[in-house]
């Protein structure tokens, strides 16, 4: 009854995690992608303003134009990228989903970072393509050198993902630089998930799409703004790729929700420092706690850590720690490697300390 494509899907170590979390009381959950904050009160204002204004009816597929025109123009003052097409999409998670629809033919492959955020591998699947993975271990930084072994005749697509889900490793300026240029000698298309590009604690994020034209950028509003259940993102790239994307929403998505279209279009200049420096701080609190304990990387970005476990698998390490109340998610969830966990500090610094204690007690089996 259930289409052969579904057999591609597999959310097994999600759901393991999950399962065990609903069994435990009042967990320390340093497990959670979305931030801590409440939504910043203008922002809210704006879509109580909106619903209330009537503005609860379908838009245009491609989104509002004063919303479309105010990313574009960011777009090109904030990260030097001349966007030719824009669209508004259901989050980056529907922009994902009419990418890899538009792009990906059977047998196509895709690079992929490991390791990398998890609906990459999982979409390329599902449309028939064949996902391939470049090993970033054990700094997790993408470098041409590391990504040019696996391109053939085959490859199509390169994913990158700075500041990065699950490692928080930012992809520096000479990289970027590199990469465009392996990835114009072999004529690829470059999607940049920019999600994470307001997490970036030493200033030292810059997007691929100033360097390389067939880049197709992805971002979103949820972690930016915290309003991860009003599936806000948009897609900026080639035109001829932006119209593909659009004729598919039209059939699938149809639009993006329109009370938060406007809601976001109105809040574009919010300043965010003070929930960024409070991100950093979250950081730096969590790096000092474990870095004598465990082996790992002091991020730029993002707000998560990608710690080698000190014993056992990932899973057998995240057992023991669900059995301390502490929930956090195996490595293998997001790579091919069951040697690392994910830490989110998108939490409070309370909750930050009582997880640093029992992850410093679990160093030792
Ligand atoms: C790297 C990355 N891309 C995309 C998404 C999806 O975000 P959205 O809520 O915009 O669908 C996430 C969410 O965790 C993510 O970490």
């Amino acid at each position: 009854m259930i289409a052969r494509r579904m057999s591609q899907l597999d959310s097994s170590g999600i759901r393991k995690v999950f399962d065990l979390a609903q069994k435990m009381q009042n967990p320390v959950n340093l497990s959670i992608g979305q931030p801590d904050f409440d939504v910043p009160e203008e922002i809210k204002t704006e879509a109580i303003k909106a619903i209330q204004n009537g503005i609860n009816k379908y838009t245009v597929t491609q989104g509002i134009p004063e919303l479309r025109d105010g990313l574009i123009k960011r777009l090109q003052k904030e990260r030097g990228v001349n966007a030719e097409g824009i669209m508004i999409t259901s989050g980056v998670s529907g922009a994902l989903t009419l990418a890899f629809m538009v792009l990906v033919n059977p047998d196509d492959e895709v690079l992929i970072p490991d390791p990398a955020f998890v609906s990459y591998k999982h979409l390329a699947n599902f449309c028939g393509g064949k996902p391939v993975f470049v090993d970033t271990y054990p700094d997790f930084q993408l470098t041409a050198a590391r990504i040019q072994p696996h391109i053939t005749k085959k490859t199509r697509i390169l994913i990158i993902n700075s500041p990065a889900n699950p490692t928080g490793v930012l992809c520096a300026t000479r990289e970027l630089k590199e990469i465009a240029e392996l990835a114009r000698k072999h004529n690829l298309l470059i999607i940049s998930d920019e999600i994470y590009h307001d997490y970036d604690y030493n200033h030292a994020f810059d997007s691929i799409g100033r360097y390389y034209e067939k880049t197709l950028i992805l971002d979103g509003f949820s972690k930016s703004f915290a309003v991860t259940g009003w599936r806000m993102g948009y897609a900026a790239g080639p035109a001829s790729i932006i119209s593909e994307m659009i004729k598919l929403q039209q059939y699938t998505f149809v639009c993006a929700p329109s009370p938060a279209q406007y809601a976001v279009a109105r809040s574009l200049d919010i300043d965010l420092d003070n929930y960024i420096s409070s991100y950093k701080k979250k950081r730096d609190l969590m790096y000092d706690g474990l870095k004598d304990t465990y082996h790992l990387i002091k991020p730029g970005g993002a707000f998560y850590f990608f710690p080698q476990v000190p014993w056992g698998t990932d899973e057998k390490f995240v057992s023991a720690a669900i059995q301390k109340n502490l929930l956090i998610i195996p490595g293998s969830v997001f790579s091919e490697r069951q040697t690392h966990f994910r830490i989110s500090y998108a939490a409070s610094e309370e909750t930050l300390k009582r997880g640093i204690d029992i992850l410093n007690s679990l160093s030792r089996q």
